[in-house]
This record gives C-alpha cells, sequence and structure tokens, in this order.
C-alpha cells in the first residue's frame, strides 16, 4: 500500500530568513538527506528523539519510515530545498499510533515542530486514530502545554522519561490545522 500526502506549505516563522518550511511524505530519496539532517542534530536532539547517542537511525525504523506505508506515515519538512525534519505516525492498536518528530537544531523554534504535529494529528483525524502516544524526556515537561492543544493529554514519567497520550478531541481554534495527509493507495 502506497501513502498519498499532499505538500503542505507552513507558513513562514519569523526568525525564518529562509521562508517557509514545506511539509511532504518522506519517500526512499530522502534516504541520504536524513541521514545529513541527522548528523547535523545535536546530541542532545539525537538523545531526546531516540533516548540514545545514535550516528544513524534505528532500524526498522528508518526503512518504514521512507518506505511509507498506511501503518508509518513519515513526513519531511524542507526549508530551502533541504530536509530539515522528519516526524512519523506508526499505528500500533487499532485505533493508536506513535508519534515523533525530530527538528534539527539549527530550524528548531521556528512553528516546524508545531506543522509537523499538526500534519500528524490531522493525518491521524483523517484515518480514525483516537490515540497518540509520545515519549518524552522529563525535562520535556513543555511539550505536554503543546500535546494539549489536540485533546486530552495523560503523562505518567518513570525513570526520566514521560509516557505521555493524546486522547484527540474535535478540532479547535487553538490547535494548528494543517491539511490532512491522505493515506491510500
Ligand atoms: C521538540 C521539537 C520537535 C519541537 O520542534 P520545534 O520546531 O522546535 O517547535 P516549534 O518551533 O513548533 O515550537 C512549538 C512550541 O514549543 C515551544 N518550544 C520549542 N522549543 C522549546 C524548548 N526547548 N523549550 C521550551 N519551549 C519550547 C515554542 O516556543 C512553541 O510554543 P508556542 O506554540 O506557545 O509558541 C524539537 O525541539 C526537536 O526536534 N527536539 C529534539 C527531538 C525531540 O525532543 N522530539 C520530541 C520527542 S519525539
Amino acid at each position: 500500500m502506497s501513502t498519498r500526502v499532499p505538500s503542505i506549505a507552513v507558513p513562514p516563522a519569523a526568525s525564518a530568513a529562509d521562508g517557509a518550511a514545506a511539509i511532504r511524505p518522506a519517500r526512499p530519496a530522502d534516504r541520504q538527506p536524513l541521514l545529513d539532517m541527522l548528523a547535523r542534530c545535536s546530541t542532545q536532539s539525537r538523545l531526546q528523539r531516540f533516548h540514545g547517542f545514535l550516528r544513524s537511525y534505528p532500524e526498522p525504523y528508518f526503512t518504514g519510515a521512507l518506505a511509507g506505508t498506511a501503518e508509518h506515515v513519515a513526513l519531511v519538512a524542507e526549508v530551502a530545498g533541504t530536509v530539515v525534519a522528519l516526524a512519523s505516525c506508526i499505528t500500533v492498536a487499532p485505533s493508536a499510533a506513535d508519534i515523533a518528530v525530530l527538528v534539527e537544531d539549527a530550524s528548531q523554534r521556528q512553528g516546524i515542530g508545531t506543522g509537523l504535529l499538526a500534519a500528524l494529528v490531522g493525518h491521524a483525524r483523517s484515518a480514525g486514530l483516537a490515540t497518540l502516544n509520545a515519549t518524552l524526556l522529563a525535562e520535556q515537561g513543555w511539550i505536554l502545554r503543546v500535546l494539549r492543544r489536540y485533546g486530552r493529554v495523560t503523562a505518567r514519567v518513570s525513570l526520566g522519561v514521560y509516557e505521555a497520550s493524546v486522547f484527540l478531541g474535535p478540532p479547535t481554534a487553538r490547535a494548528p490545522v494543517v491539511g490532512a495527509p491522505m493515506v491510500g493507495d
């Protein structure tokens, strides 16, 4: 099964000198650009995303992201033709998925993570997913505030890690809306 996700334009952030980030599905040709992106990420960002000091993406996660299936929807964000972020929504149960986002350090705090999260939520809603799970380091409690824009959030912390779940509510005025990715054939 293939994944069809229309390109999504994220409004330019005030600090994004190169203009808007464009969000689109990951594709096999993104393998090297994504490896290059990971190489530009700080140790801290890699640790926050993968909870380990990785030099490359874990497998089979990376191959699954590049393949793009209904069960693993992966999005990249590009700024001026350079891939700067990777986001994933992996279905783990009939109505639940694990989500994760990595934005390279130089492109953080420019609204790209918000745009990717909104796109993942749009996909989740259109796919009938009701719960999105995210694993965060305990130092990243601020992400819970961002997740709450999309529904009720529960989080339990253990050994320095939050296991958070968002129970998707109806779209609200506070939550950014980005065109819902279409998954299908
Ligand atoms: C978490 C991450 C994806 C956020 O992406 P981003 O593009 O930097 O986030 P945005 O610019 O869209 O900011 C979203 C909100 O979070 C806030 N924010 C961003 N980084 C923050 C930080 N380090 N501390 C506190 N707040 C922060 C922003 O101010 C913004 O708040 P607002 O919506 O009220 O204005 C990015 O920091 C990242 O990739 N980190 C490393 C990997 C990781 O931790 N992933 C999450 C777990 S899977």
